[in-house]
């Protein structure tokens, strides 16, 4: 049950990969340039992000998402990257929400920390470190412990605004409802091999209409605190299809895993 569950996730990855590549192909404006307005239709079922509304999401070149940990280290899912390593394939684009601005910064890997726990007991996570530090952007902080693990997620990304459509340009965002893992397991097919302790799920149960999608992988999911500063609660890992009923977006659980990323990063 597991390998069929981590096969259809390579399926869904490779599929995302493929977006990207296919986007990265077409030389100037690759996606139709749309136009300026802040109201699109897509993440799925959301809107464009102000430039500077969400500082820290970052483009990866291999068609993920991720957040800006440190100044100089992004966290993004475990299935975004190939294995713990030195890699400098890895171009991360920083601080605009328009890809092809002018203004983007655009920043090599050295490094890459895939979690070790990722093929086991689960722990969709990995750290790339920057060739050098950026200056300017600000950085979002994991959730240590399960306090907002409830309540209203924004996710955002540059991934598939339906299911099997094209990637974006510009960063679209949106907001989900946290769904139980009892709910989550229960939806049955993939679900029913959720790892309580290391994935939350988020969505709409009974509508769908509203989720993350290919592409947007790796990329943060956030609620503000108790105290209004923003808080990583997830990443992007899988779903069945995307925005359906009855198939929530199943994010990794960071507060599981933060002192796991903490002592990751500080020793990359
Ligand atoms: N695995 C996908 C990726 O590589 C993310 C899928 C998220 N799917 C969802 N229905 N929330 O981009």
């Amino acid at each position: 049950m597991a390998s069929k569950r981590w096969f259809s996730l390579l399926k869904k990855a490779a599929i995302g990969v493929a977006a990207a590549t296919a986007l990265a192909g077409l030389a100037g404006p690759a996606v139709a340039a749309q136009p300026p307005s802040t109201n699109g239709t897509q993440v799925i079922g959301g809107s464009r992000a102000a430039s500077g509304e969400f500082p820290w999401m970052v483009r990866l070149s291999m068609g993920c998402g991720g957040a800006l940990y440190t100044s100089q280290i992004v966290l993004t899912a475990a299935h975004c990257v190939d294995r713990t390593g030195s890699n400098s394939s890895i171009t991360a684009t920083l601080g605009v929400v328009d890809l092809q601005s002018a203004s983007a910064k655009k920043v090599k890997s050295t490094y890459v920390y895939r979690s070790p726990t990722y093929d086991t007991t689960g722990g969709d996570w990995a750290l790339i470190k920057l060739a050098s530090p950026v200056t300017g952007i600000a950085t979002l902080p994991v959730a240590s412990s399960t306090a907002n693990n409830s309540g209203t997620f924004t996710i955002a990304g540059w991934g598939a605004a339906s299911e099997g459509g094209a990637q974006q340009r510009y960063l679209l965002k949106a907001q989900v409802p946290f769904v139980s893992d009892a709910t989550c397991k229960a939806q049955g097919g993939d679900y029913t091999g959720l790892i309580a302790s290391a994935e939350i799920c988020a969505g709409n149960i009974d509508s769908g209409g509203v989720d993350t999608c290919q592409g947007d992988s790796g990329g943060p999911m956030f609620r503000r605190d108790n105290t209004n500063a923003w808080v990583q609660v997830g990443i992007t890992s899988w779903g069945t299809g995307c925005a359906r009923a009855h198939a929530p977006g199943v994010y990794t659980e960071v507060s599981s895993f933060a002192s796991a990323i903490a002592s990751a990063a500080s020793s990359i």
